[in-house]
């Protein structure tokens, strides 16, 4: 075994969308400072019934389909996501239920919008250390339930999905090249939930200071954002002797319009090289590149030979590069 590749991709968004107009009609807010600030237009919201593992199942059935491999063949599963269903056990163990499967290792990872890179690099590793030969790595989240609906700065952001890669080890010159991950924890709350951890346990008084919803000091983000994605983008890149020309898709996590032009532009990318979904999905945090990717490759804009560069940041903070040959 050389390399692992990804055969099989997925996604599922909920049904319901919030559009815009819907947001005016209870937050200060408009459509024009939306879309002129952001680039969002609509976002996905999880139906009352719906939990993060409800979307990560249908969006892993989707790939294993693809892939055209039944569950039981899987030896991990491994989600990225900041919104599980339950603060612990592991939304991986749930999905893992659903799928029908027992025993294999499932476990969640968490950084935040980086987490399906995140994910993607420990399944990876794993199957190069022999620990198995097929992986589901799944990024999946319920937002809309961890923000708060009173605070412009962030409800508008945020919409709710999942996305799913099967992974499996070959022989081909093929799949991925190389991931780069990195973390800051100096930042830690320039983008965090306050509550209900250790550090501000469950209470009435936190509920009514609003913790366990996600705070952000989006211009500070924005900044370090940029710069970020662009640093771990050259250095894939750069190790394996490649530049942007040779980039056939760039997949960056879908936070913001202005940070994926800002980002695109300072690598070297055409235009006609980027993934935008930002605008139908808003920032669907671990969710986003499993999304994007899965709807480029259905979509026709993967073909095999191409390089693909996913790109991430968020939350932690974390960002981190994963760079592919299909
Ligand atoms: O997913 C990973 C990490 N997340 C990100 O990467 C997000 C990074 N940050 C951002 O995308 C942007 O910073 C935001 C979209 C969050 C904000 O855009 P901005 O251009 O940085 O705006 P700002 O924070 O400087 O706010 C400008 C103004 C403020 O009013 P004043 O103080 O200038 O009067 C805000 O109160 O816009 C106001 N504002 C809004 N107005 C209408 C903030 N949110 C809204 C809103 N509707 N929803």
């Amino acid at each position: 075994m050389k390399n692992v590749k990804i055969t099989g991709t997925g996604s599922y968004v909920p049904d319901k969308v919030l559009t815009n107009f819907d947001l005016e009609k209870f937050l200060d807010t408009s459509d024009e400072w939306i879309t002129s600030r952001t680039g969002i237009r609509t976002r996905h919201v999880a139906a009352e019934h719906e939990t993060t593992s409800d979307l990560a199942t249908e969006a892993s059935r989707r790939a294993l389909s693809m892939a055209g491999i039944q569950p039981e063949e899987i030896d991990m599963i491994i989600v990225g996501t900041i919104t599980g269903d339950y603060p612990w056990p592991a939304t991986a163990c749930v999905v893992q239920h659903k799928l029908g499967l027992r025993n294999c290792a499932a476990y969640d990872v968490s950084a935040a919008c980086s987490g399906f890179v995140y994910a993607l690099d420990a399944a990876v590793s794993r199957i190069k250390s022999g620990a198995g030969s097929k992986a589901l790595v799944i990024g999946a989240e319920v937002l809309t339930r961890a923000v708060d609906w009173e605070d412009r700065n962030t409800c508008v952001l945020f919409g709710d999905g999942a996305g799913a890669v099967v992974l499996e080890a070959c022989d081909e010159d093929k799949g991925i090249l190389s991931t780069h991950l990195h973390a800051d924890g100096a930042y830690a709350e320039l983008l965090y939930q306050p509550g209900f951890g250790s550090r501000n346990p469950a209470s009435e008084e936190g509920l009514k200071a609003r913790l366990p919803y996600l705070k952000m000091q989006g211009n500070e983000v924005f900044k370090i954002a940029v710069r970020s994605l662009t640093e771990v983008a050259f250095e894939a890149l750069e190790a394996n002797g490649m530049t942007a020309e040779d980039v056939d898709l760039f997949i960056p996590h879908q936070a913001n319009q202005r940070i994926l032009d800002a980002t695109a532009k300072r690598i070297g990318f055409r235009d006609e090289q980027v993934y935008v979904n930002v605008d139908r999905f808003g920032n669907t945090s671990g969710a986003s590149i499993p999304i994007a990717l899965d709807e480029a490759n259905r979509g026709g804009k993967i073909q095999p030979g191409d390089v693909v560069l996913l790109d991430a940041f968020g939350g932690g903070l974390t960002w981190g590069a994963a760079l592919i040959r299909w």
